[in-house]
């Protein structure tokens, strides 16, 4: 099916699901969004495209908006998306800070599908110290996306939180994962050697609805929404009391279901101790909810940042010693993103030995470093492809896309980077789907049909 035609498909199944949520047939829609009778049908089958017009008169007369009604484009139809280094190199250009060049930034793989926003970033600006108060370092404000950062060569990493300002001198295959909005710079400590950045930044489920539903729900009440992680609060209390507001429980009530004493229950409630493994499991059951809603999650960054140096970073081999093709190098990254997951992996085996393949539910991107070509073979929709990539270029891969790499030249040790993220898709929405009465899965991705016959 073209791009094309397989979008005004999904457009077409997104305004039959919206007309069934609210409860609209054919004939109802049509006299609502004034469409000449019998075509409601035909929009919804992808035969007739909806308009933009058709949208902004749904948005007008129903609870909806017009990006409800807005399938998403799929720019990876052949499950890997790459972008070569030619390609990146002829994109590049100089950013300047304080009016004179900083960085050289190209952009690499990026596709609609995830929220990816890797950029190659050479620092421009060459320092002889590691002082965070340098005047030579030109500060960000920070951003929006959660950045993770590969060093390439001898870069200086500044990072401020809560005003206090530090630098660390990196290394190449050092790596680290910040916070959103925490301000940052680069340098290079040489004026002779590359110093230069992967910074892979991506928003994961901060963006798009949740991101969009705030902005209309305003400050106050995302502030009322946020549970902050400081020490007092690693405690379920801020989900205990949620659950409770949810239901209109009161601790009296609380006390009840558990058969926990009111004061015990009030604590509990109050965040100001933490629940035995008995008590969450009460808990759980008197709010009607499962244990792992109440628990809040873990988070090891210091300062905003997570930070992995190279040399004691955890790596292994896989799929075994026996017989390794890969050796795994775990990079930065945080149990507050659990769902992230970056990866060094150099390629010890050579295209006989190739049957190896790295699997997934995170969406992945990928870039080749070193100075080795690596081939790369995947699977999608029932074909085998095989790409040859060399050092700089980049791709995007699907989630559940099998890919194996391989040394192309001989004697060679591709180099390759992985950052693998979860996009809307979590854990909460999985389960939903798994869920599902039989047949619904299919229905869920594209509605083709009216809720009832
Ligand atoms: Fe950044």
């Amino acid at each position: 099916m073209r791009a094309e035609d397989d979008f005004t498909r999904r457009a077409g199944a997104l305004l039959r699901a919206a007309a069934n949520d609210l409860k609209r047939d054919d004939e109802n829609a049509e006299r609502e969004l004034g469409l000449e009778k019998g075509t409601f049908a035909e929009y919804c089958a992808g035969t007739r495209p909806v308009t933009w017009e058709l949208m902004r008169r749904a948005a007008e007369v129903w609870p909806l908006d017009e990006r409800d009604l807005l399938p998403g484009h799929d720019d990876c139809p052949a499950g890997v998306r790459v972008m070569r280094h030619e390609e990146s190199r002829a994109g590049g250009r100089v950013l300047s800070r304080g009016g004179e060049p900083y960085y050289e930034y190209r952009d690499t793989a990026m596709s609609r599908i995830a929220s990816y926003r890797p950029e190659w970033i050479r620092m421009l600006r060459v320092v002889e110290d590691d002082d965070p108060d340098n005047p030579l370092v030109q500060w960000n404000r920070g951003h929006l996306l959660y950045q993770f950062t590969y060093f390439i060569g001898p870069v200086n990493y500044y990072y401020r939180w809560n005003g206090v300002s530090a630098c660390v001198p990196m290394d190449t295959g050092d790596s680290v994962w910040g916070l959103p909005f925490a301000p940052h710079s680069f340098t290079s400590r040489s004026a002779t050697e590359p110093a230069c950045i992967l910074a892979l930044t991506y928003g994961g489920s901060l963006l798009g609805d949740a991101q969009r539903e705030l902005a209309v729900l305003g400050n106050a009440t995302t502030r009322a929404l946020a549970i902050p992680l400081d020490e007092h609060a690693r405690r379920p209390g801020a989900m205990i009391r949620s659950f409770m507001d949810a239901g209109a429980v009161t601790v009296a009530e609380l006390a009840d279901r558990t058969g926990l004493s009111p004061e015990r229950a009030g604590e509990l409630a109050e965040g100001a101790t933490h629940p035995d493994t008995k008590e969450l499991d009460l808990l759980a059951h008197a709010l009607g909810v499962s244990v792992r809603d109440l628990l809040p999650p873990r988070t090891e960054t210091a300062g905003g940042i997570s930070l992995q140096h190279a040399r004691d970073a955890r790596s292994w081999v896989w799929p075994g010693e026996d017989a390794p093709a890969y050796r795994i190098t775990r990079l930065a990254g945080d149990p507050l993103h659990p769902h992230t997951s970056a990866l060094q992996v150099d390629v010890l085996a050579s295209a006989a030995g190739r049957s190896a393949p790295l699997t997934t539910y995170q969406h992945q991107y990928l870039y080749v470093l070193g100075d080795q070509p690596v081939t790369m073979c995947w699977e999608f929709a029932g074909r085998q492809a095989e790409e040859t990539l060399t050092p700089g270029d980049s791709a995007y891969v699907r989630p559940q896309v099998p890919i194996t790499f391989a040394a192309t030249g001989e004697g060679g040790r591709p180099r390759v980077l992985l950052l693998r993220i979860s996009g809307s898709v979590t854990p909460e929405v999985r389960y939903a789907v798994g869920t599902m009465a039989p047949g619904g899965v299919d229905r869920y991705v594209a509605e083709d049909r009216l809720w009832y016959s």
